[in-house]
């Protein structure tokens, strides 16, 4: 409920639409339905990726690497792809690099679990090379599927290739970070890569002008 106990007009919405749905409902149960199908639209593209062969990246890799985190967050973190422990281990963003997005995740006041991580590529690049671009083309619906799902309020591309891809840009990282752009239905802010800033920790002060930026559009802000 909104402050003063007055709801809102999206709590409004929210409410006509849980009524509709039970309508829906009841008139099957009515007409004897017992069933009924859900789609689970995460557990198949998770599946899909489980099973993919776009590119030849299968070949190497001990696990998918999905994403992880709240399906419905409202803000999404997008890295370029897995390390050596996050193949391992199936899950993103687990090893030093992912140790300090964890710690900029709390530098904005939030809880990584508040947030969903994935990646630009799925499977793991042998020994940690850049993506190649038909890599990236052939793993990136899946990437542009889970945005869809998530509908983020705002997007953190973490690194150069995470920026370009979602801003379908060639543009180097240095004119891409430090603002805010449009895309894919939402605003994007990109930053430093962690592995990056771990290397070169000078750039942290900068990637935490991002990071306020990031949490000011999160919150509504204007700039
Ligand atoms: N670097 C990335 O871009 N993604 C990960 O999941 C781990 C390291």
């Amino acid at each position: 409920m909104a402050e003063g106990g007055k709801a809102s007009r999206g709590m409004m919405e929210d409410l006509a639409w849980v009524r509709q749905v039970r309508g829906l409902l009841e008139a099957q149960r009515d007409m004897g339905v017992t069933e009924i199908w859900v789609p689970d639209a995460w557990g198949e593209l998770r599946r899909e990726v489980e099973g993919c062969r776009r590119c030849p990246l299968w070949r190497s890799r001990r696990h998918t690497v999905f994403g992880s985190g709240d399906t419905r967050a409202g803000m999404m973190f997008v890295g370029e792809a897995p390390g050596d422990e996050e193949d391992a281990r199936g899950e993103p963003f687990v090893g030093a690099a992912g140790e300090l997005l964890t710690r900029m995740i709390k530098a904005i006041k939030m809880q990584r679990g508040e947030v969903y991580i994935a990646n630009v590529l799925k499977c793991r690049p042998p020994g940690n090379r850049d993506p190649l671009p038909e890599e990236v083309e052939a793993c990136k619906p899946y990437l542009l599927r889970q945005i869809e799902l998530v509908r983020p309020k705002v997007l953190c591309a973490l690194g150069r290739v995470a920026g370009q891809t979602l801003l379908g840009t060639s543009q180097p990282l240095s004119r891409l970070r430090g603002r805010v752009h449009r895309a894919l239905g939402t605003k994007v802010v990109v930053t430093f890569h962690p592995a990056a800033l771990l290397r070169n920790p000078g750039w942290k002060r900068l990637a935490w002008e991002d990071m306020k930026l990031l949490r000011r559009e999160y919150d509504g802000l204007e700039i």
